[in-house]
């Protein structure tokens, strides 16, 4: 199987960059992000020895995400809702299921740029082939970025070495909003972002490939893409479940910050939507 490798990285610098309106990032930003080899990576400082800079640019209200809409609530509203949600369970213990991811954020500050040799390109048509042919296809979170490209979510980076692909995620923006809206049912999850804040989803490193920092030399190089391209700050949600995920993000030095939680009423009609609630620290501390 071949992958594209030769990609213009500066394509996707200059459209996030006329995205947000603003001049292009520094010339380093028109080549592929070169990063390290798996063998180099223990030497690599982390964010998380490091203190964090000023504070974040991420957005502070709660969201209320319902058939494919998310949007703020007024803090008055998100008690009245998270209280009504809470009492809508009590009553109706066995009709209401409740499933919750960590949201996270880190300042693009504060992570150290990637070693060396590691090369993030932008994933292509061809790269999406050869990923539909690939023996982890069928892998929840590739699922899940192959269902984001065919809505239009085409802000994608691949590391390949060897002509094999090592790690993959979705970078999403503000201007991404319509694509994600088209999300259906799932893209009550998905607040707009901030002008300054990207986020990151469906981050999957390929099998033969874990435990040996491949996500966490892969991320760096993306948090300097999105740093490039004049970010200040990434998102992301994880599934509480996810042990293996948290412990990659928590080490890498993403902070958690929130809780998203999605509500699904086993009830006539209501069946078939799910309720996200999108809050900040205080539901963290509550229900994590
Ligand atoms: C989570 C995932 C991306 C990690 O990728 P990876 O390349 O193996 O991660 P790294 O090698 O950079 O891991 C760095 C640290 O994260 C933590 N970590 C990674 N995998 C872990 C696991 N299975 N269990 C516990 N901790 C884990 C460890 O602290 C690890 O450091 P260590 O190996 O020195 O102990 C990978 O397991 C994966 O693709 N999982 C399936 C898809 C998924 O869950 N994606 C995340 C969705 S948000």
């Amino acid at each position: 199987m071949t992958y594209v490798r030769a990609i213009n990285t500066g394509v996707f610098d200059q459209a996030v960059a006329s995205a947000r309106h603003e001049p292009r990032g520094p010339p380093h930003a028109g080549g592929p992000v070169v990063c390290g080899s798996p063998a180099g990576l223990s030497e690599t400082v982390r964010p998380h020895d490091q203190p964090p800079t000023s504070s974040m640019s991420v957005d502070s209200r709660d969201w209320l995400g319902i058939g494919g809409s998310c949007r703020p609530l007024a803090p008055r509203t998100s008690t009245r809702v998270t209280a009504g949600l809470h009492a809508v369970r009590v009553v109706l213990r066995r009709r209401v299921t409740a499933e919750h991811w960590i949201r996270y954020r880190i300042r693009l500050a504060d992570v150290p740029p990637p070693a060396p040799d590691v090369r993030l390109t932008p994933v292509t048509d061809d790269v999406v082939a050869g990923l539909r042919g690939h023996p982890d296809r069928d892998a929840n979170q590739l699922q899940s970025g192959l269902r984001f490209w065919d809505h239009g979510l085409r802000r994608a980076y691949v590391w390949i070495a060897d002509d094999e692909p090592l790690c993959i995620q979705w970078l999403l923006t503000r201007e991404d909003a319509p694509h994600v809206r088209e999300l259906g049912d799932w893209a009550g999850m998905y607040p707009v972002l901030p002008t300054d804040c990207a986020q990151v989803e469906n981050l999957h490193t390929f099998t033969g490939a874990r435990r040996k920092g491949v996500a966490t030399q892969f991320e760096y190089g993306l948090c300097a893409i999105a740093r490039d391209a004049g970010f200040e700050d990434l998102v992301t949600h994880i599934h509480a479940e996810n042990a293996a995920a948290r412990g990659w993000a928590e080490r890498m030095g993403w902070r958690p910050y929130g809780m998203i939680t999605r509500y699904q009423l086993d009830l006539p009609v209501l069946r078939k939507y799910g309720l996200f609630l999108l809050g900040n620290g205080a539901t963290v501390r509550a229900t994590a």
